[in-house]
């Protein structure tokens, strides 16, 4: 995972895209990248080429984005106890791979038309979340800067996100880089709900406010540290890294 890591400096949310389809060769590369996260996290995710219908109506929220065409409808099985956190997890990594494709991301949880026709929902199916793909160009629109700039408006420190007894600037260096990649993860109205607690040589992953459809959070941050650290993590709040 560690080709990822340049995507981490280089992602931010983008909202505007060219009104073109994405790439053919991106759009297969994307298939097949959701195929093996699906297997591997047993999820129902879905890269939809034409969902813009689900961003068509003109709401004020749905206004936020600009030429939707490809969505990833993030859907998983209500009986799993991680499912958000698993789609937090593995769909940040389909936002890492499509950003080293120059693709523009980003996560939406609120401001989608959830009864679109284009999404085949189960009975046992979630879909709490959609990542919108899309060509950008290099330069954010004005509407783009405007959301970046109120959604920035709090800043929170590497450190904020810490939790240590004793002196911090005595964690290992491998440590603060993964805290460093966690500190660009984005989260929803970019709260940073999730601290990282260091003790005697082992990590765990704690979010502030556990609920299940917030626990995406914690799955993001956690692909974040994972991406530039290595190893592995527990599902679940307070999950341990496996290295
Ligand atoms: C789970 C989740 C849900 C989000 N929902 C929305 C949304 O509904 N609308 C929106 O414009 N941005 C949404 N965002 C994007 C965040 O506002 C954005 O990630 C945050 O402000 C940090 O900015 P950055 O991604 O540019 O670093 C969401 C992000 C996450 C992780």
């Amino acid at each position: 995972m560690n080709h990822l890591v340049k995507a981490i400096d280089n992602r931010i949310s983008r909202r505007t895209y060219i009104d073109n389809p994405v790439d053919s060769k991106k759009i297969e590369k994307l298939f097949s990248l959701v195929d093996k996260y699906n297997q591997e996290g047993k999820l129902q995710m879905e890269l939809i080429v034409e969902g813009g219908d689900a961003f068509s109506k003109l709401s004020r929220s749905y206004g936020f984005f600009k030429n939707v065409h490809t969505i990833l409808a993030m859907k998983g099985k209500t009986n799993d106890s991680y499912v958000c956190e698993k789609l937090g997890f593995y769909g940040e990594l389909l936002v890492l791979e499509a950003t080293l494709l120059g693709l523009g991301t980003c996560w939406v949880g609120g401001s989608f038309d959830r009864k679109s026709q284009v999404f085949h929902v189960e009975k046992d199916e979630i879909l709490p979340y959609v990542i919108t793909v899309g060509e950008c160009l290099d330069e954010k629109s004005f509407r783009e800067k405007l959301i970046h700039g109120l959604s920035h408006q709090r800043s929170t420190k590497v450190e904020d996100l810490i939790v240590a007894s004793g002196n911090i600037n005595k964690l290992p260096i491998e440590f603060i880089e993964a805290m460093k990649a966690v500190h660009k993860a984005p989260s929803a109205m970019n709260s940073q709900p999730v601290r990282f607690e260091y003790t005697n040589g082992e990590v765990y992953a704690h979010h502030k406010n556990p609920s299940v459809k917030d626990s995406v959070d914690l799955g993001i941050a956690k692909a974040h540290f994972i991406v530039k650290a290595g190893g592995s993590f527990e599902w679940g709040n307070g999950g341990k890294w496996l290295k």
